[in-house]
Parts: C-alpha cells; structure tokens; sequence
C-alpha cells in the first residue's frame, strides 16, 4: 500500500480516522498529555491518569499502548506515544516513528503530536516516514505489514506557508534516508559495483524526469574509464572481484550557486578484508560498506530536489573487496590517482584506497569545501558505539557538520588528528605513504590523517560512521532494524546551513 500524508489544522478529537495517535510527556507528577492531545484526552471522556497507570505508562520515550477510543473520539483507536520530559525535535522525530510501528497497517493514521513550529512539523512527518520503513524485497511471503493507507499530521499551523514547506521538504529528506537504506540493505552478491552504478542510474533518472525537476548530471565510470584515467587506488581494491569496480560523479550546479561543495562516499559494496581476511565474524554486516556512497548520492538528489542554491560535486567509488589471484597483496605498491604512491599493509584498510582517489577527483573540481562519509575503521565503531559517528579534519568544518547533526536528528562527536599521525603515515621506506602500520592504537585517527594527504589542503571534513549504516539490535525511535540511513540528514541540514550562509 502507498501511504500519502496530509498536513491539517483540525482538532484531533473531532479527525474521524482508524487510529489517533497522542504523544504523552513523561513529568515528575507522571504522564501528561502534550497540548495536541488534551482535546483527545476530554473528548475519550474518561479519567487518564488512573487508566495510564494501570497500564504503567510513564511517557518515556519508546513506550506506546493501543486503546479502544470510544468516547465522543471518531477514531476506534488510540495510540499513546511516550515524548520524555523534553519534546525537542529529536524526541518527536523517534515518537513519530515509533507511533508508525505501533499501528503499521491502520488504514487512516491521524498524528497528535507536538507540531507548532516548522522543525516539528518536519519531526513529525520525517519520524512517521522513517519508523514505518521496512525492507521486504527478498520475502517470498509477506510479513503482514503493508504501511498505513493515509495520515495526517496535525498542526495548528498547517495554513502557514513555513509549515506547508517543512512538510513538503521532510518528505523529501525521508525519502532519501529511505532510498540509502534500501541500497545498504540489499544483499552483496544482488548489490555489486555494476548493479549499485544501475541502481543509481535508475535513482537518478526517476529524480530528474518530468517537469519542473532538478537537472541533476550523472556520470557512470566503467571498469575501462577507471583503467583510463588511473584511478589506482579504486582498481586495486576492486580488481580482486569478478565484480568489477565502478565510480558514480553526480553534479547540481544551479544557477546563482555561490558556494560549492565537494561530497565524497565510500562504495565498497561487500569487505571481505581481501588477503587480510576477516574473521568470520567481522565479515558479517559487510554488505553495508557502501553506506557512505549510498548516503552522499541519496543526499546529493535531495539537496537538488530541495533546490538549495549550492553546487554539488559528488563522488562515490564502488568496489567489492574479494579474495583471487588478482587481489593486491600487503607489500604491493600502488600509485593513487593524482600520482601518490601508498605501500600497502593491510588489505582490510581498503576504504581509504577509494576515497584517497576520489578525493583528489574533488580537489580537481576546485570546491570550497569536501565532506566524505566512510564506513572507515573499526576502531571508531568501538570508541563511539553503533549510534554516534565521528567527524575528523578541519575545525571550522567539524564544527559546522556538528550543529547540522543536532538539527538534523543524529548525534556525532569530533575527533582530533594528532600530530604522531602524520609520522605513522609516513613510515614506508618504498612508498610516499604507508597504508597502515599495524599499531592497535588510534587506527581511525590514523585513517583520517591518511586522507587528509588527499585534500589538498582545502577544508575538509570526514566522517567515520562505521557500525552506524547497519543497526543489528531492533528497532528504536525512527530507527528500524538493519540499514539506517545514518548521514542522509546531517549532509542535507549541513548544505542546508551553506545555502543560508
Ligand atoms: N569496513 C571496515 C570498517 C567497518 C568496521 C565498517 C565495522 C563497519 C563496521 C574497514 O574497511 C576495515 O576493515 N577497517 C579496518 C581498519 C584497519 C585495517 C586499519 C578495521 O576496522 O579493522
Ligand atoms: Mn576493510
Ligand atoms: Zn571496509
């Protein structure tokens, strides 16, 4: 089923719909329910508190309970949602999407949460399209859930043209973060280089077909233009799979644009390790090492349908990291487009070999600032967790992409690229640069200063979402099980913040 969205100025307790769905704040006096819902409340005409109780429903974030409306409600049922004590944008964005799961199949879904200000009109509508997300390509037999039929998120000032826009855009975005989770959810061995380049064929053609859509250029490198144009870090990489590498240059130059900015993914569609194998173990989720390549492409359609004044420049290399008689080897040395030498140590460090390449393809392209996304290291997954990524580089820039993460409903912590970086990077005796050195400490910082090499002294920032793009626990907030989209949000609100100077 399709699910279209409406926005609307109507009182809940008078919106005839299957379910009503009513964000409850969690106080030190207990659940209170937010200003949308207090009609809902009179209008089911019966005592809240003592019937929350018996439920034990505090309002903390992630709880839900279903109820029969009954009352003078037109609704047959009612969804509490839990806000927490703050009802900030973040909080409403992860009620909305857990509202969406609570009633995935209801044929008509009215939304009463907090909603009178831009930011949460777009919470709202960006929690329910995220949380109701589901990935059901590969099932032969469906699971039940088809998605709500209709909703509608009301909100008092659903007449206002700022409302009606943020509404507009959340869908935008949310199709986005939707369209990288279903690139990072597909499996490897379906979402190989070639197949990824012709999903983003497609992704592209559908984006700026008709009237009134965004010209968006897109280029497809082949396995020969690669070869041609020696991108060697890429082709050495990819040159070990039967798959064969491919690169994705997308670019929104709209007129007018006073600021240009450089995006950069990593698109290693599966990571065995290559010769420096994985354990078993770590191999699994690999499928998701594409998630930066799927986040700056996702992000780069959505800023051009958003029509920010801004030029894009995107770059996503795509490689599968195999195990064959043409995998490159730990002591090869391999020349990097832009002529850089890197002596390779560890196959498994495979992600800086593409995006060293596109980087320096970047630079070329003369932008005032680059951005790359990167399933990177390991090390930062372990430091930071599955939920919180890392922003490295130049200050100003990790700043900047700091604030968009708070906007944009994803949480990311700076990390510094210390000095005794640059000396490890340095260490080959054969080679301009050493790949990797095999010390245990401080390998994503190490990874970072690696790149930096490839920046061209612009400014820059990186950032290391490894272990971010896939959630192997259930579903929490707007976040469902598997692929999340991490990035799509914080690269549109940071373009965003360009485009308003
Ligand atoms: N793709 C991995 C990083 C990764 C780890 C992504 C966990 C998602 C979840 C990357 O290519 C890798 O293998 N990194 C190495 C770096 C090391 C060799 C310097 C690692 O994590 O061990
Ligand atoms: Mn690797
Ligand atoms: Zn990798």
């Amino acid at each position: 089923m399709t699910t279209t969205y409406t926005l609307r100025n109507a009182s809940p307790a008078k919106t005839r719909a299957e379910a009503v769905v009513v964000g409850v704040l969690s106080s030190s006096k207990g659940p209170v329910v937010c200003d949308a819902g207090t009609e809902v409340a009179q209008a089911w005409g019966r005592k809240w508190l003592p019937l929350l109780s018996s439920l034990g429903f505090s309002g903390k974030p992630g709880e839900a309970v279903r109820i029969p409306a009954g009352g003078k409600l037109n609704a047959s049922m009612l969804v509490l949602v839990g806000l927490g004590p703050d009802p900030d944008g973040t909080a409403v964005r992860r009620a909305a999407g857990v509202a969406a799961r609570s009633v995935p199949n209801a044929a008509s879904v009215a939304l009463a949460l907090p909603a009178d200000t831009p930011e949460l009109v777009d919470a709202v509508t960006q929690g329910h399209l995220l949380g109701g997300y589901t990935y059901t390509k590969h099932k032969s037999k469906s699971d039940g859930d088809t998605g709500a039929g209709e909703v509608v998120v009301l909100s008092p000032i659903a007449r206002k043209a700022e409302a009606v826009s943020a509404f507009a855009e959340a869908q935008i975005v949310a199709a986005a973060v939707r369209l990288t989770r279903d690139w990072v959810n597909e499996p490897p061995g379906h979402l190989t280089p070639e197949a990824f380049a012709a999903a983003v064929t497609d992704a592209h053609k559908a984006a700026t077909k008709g009237r009134g859509a965004p010209k968006v250029k897109l280029e497809i490198w082949d396995h020969a233009a690669l070869t041609e144009r020696g991108l060697g870090g890429t082709l050495a990489v990819g040159n070990g799979s039967d798959a064969k590498p491919r690169l994705a240059k997308l670019t929104w130059s709209p007129r007018g644009a006073t600021t240009h900015l450089a995006l950069v993914g990593k698109g290693v569609t599966f990571d065995s390790g290559g010769l420096t194998i994985k354990p078993s173990s770590s191999m699994v989720g690999m499928k998701g090492d594409m998630g930066g390549a799927a986040c700056v492409i996702a992000a780069t359609l959505a800023i051009a349908h958003l029509g920010l004044p801004i030029k894009i420049t995107t770059f996503a290399p795509m490689a599968e990291n195999m195990v064959s008689g043409s995998s490159f080897r730990p002591g090869d040395v391999v020349t990097m487009y832009g002529g850089t030498t890197v002596e390779i140590a560890n196959t498994d460090a495979e992600g800086r070999m593409l995006l060293g390449d596109a980087l320096v393809l970047a630079v070329e392209e003369d932008p005032d600032v680059i951005v790359d996304v990167a399933t990177l290291t390991g090390h930062l997954h372990l430091a930071l967790g599955d939920k919180v990524g890392a922003v490295l580089g130049s200050q100003e820039i990790v700043d900047a992409v700091l604030l968009a993460g708070d906007r944009a409903g994803e949480q990311h912590w700076p990390m510094p690229i210390p000095e005794e970086m640059k000396e490890r990077i340095s260490a080959s005796k054969v080679a301009d640069l050493l790949q990797h050195d095999w010390v245990r400490w401080g390998g994503g910082l190490m990874a970072a200063a690696f790149l930096r090499e490839f920046t061209g002294g612009l400014p820059w920032a990186h950032l290391d979402i490894a272990g971010k793009e896939l959630n192997t626990g259930g579903a929490y907030g707007h976040v469902p099980a598997g692929a999340t989209g991490f990035g799509v949000t914080t690269i549109v609100e940071y373009a965003r913040s360009l485009a308003a100077g």
